[in-house]
């Protein structure tokens, strides 16, 4: 009886362990998408130079997400970004405030985001709220 009790309770272990792996997988998941509230936080450091409906120490930040980049009317960009001709898809948003300096050399942003979850929190936050 014992040992029946027992081998039941390590199945139940396994079967504990697997749902707790899964849950990890689901977790990591949804933090590789990014969390779009965490971002708006996050965004109060950005909006010491941008907001998301008009040009100021940066430009507006309205639609960046798949915008070409350097290409805001009215702003007065480097001349590093204007020519860069690359679009700012999430995979170059990454790189970009990671060291906008190492990624377009030359740019006049010198802010940058170490943490990688909250990079991607923030541009889960432009994805959605600067349409
Ligand atoms: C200290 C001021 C400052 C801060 C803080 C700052 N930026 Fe910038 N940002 C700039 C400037 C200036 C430019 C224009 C760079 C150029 O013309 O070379 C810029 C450009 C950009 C661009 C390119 C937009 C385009 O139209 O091509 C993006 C994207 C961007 N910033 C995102 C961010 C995000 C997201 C944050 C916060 C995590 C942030 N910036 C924080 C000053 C800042």
């Amino acid at each position: 009886m014992e040992i029946r009790s027992n081998r039941c309770s390590g199945r139940l272990r396994l079967v504990f362990a697997a749902v707790l792996t899964a849950a990890m997988f689901v977790t990591c998941a949804a933090n590789a998408a990014g969390d779009a509230a965490r971002g708006e936080t996050l965004y109060q450091g950005c909006q010491d130079c941008h907001s998301i409906e008009k040009n100021d120490v940066g430009p507006m930040h309205k639609g960046v997400v798949g915008r070409t980049a350097g290409t805001v009317p009215g702003y007065n960009y480097s001349a590093a970004l204007r020519n860069a001709k690359i679009v700012w898809t999430e995979a170059n948003l990454d790189k970009w405030l990671t060291n906008p300096q190492g990624f377009i050399p030359g740019t006049k942003m010198f802010y940058q985001v170490n943490n990688p979850q909250d990079r991607a929190d923030i541009i889960a936050f432009l994805k959605e709220r600067a349409r």
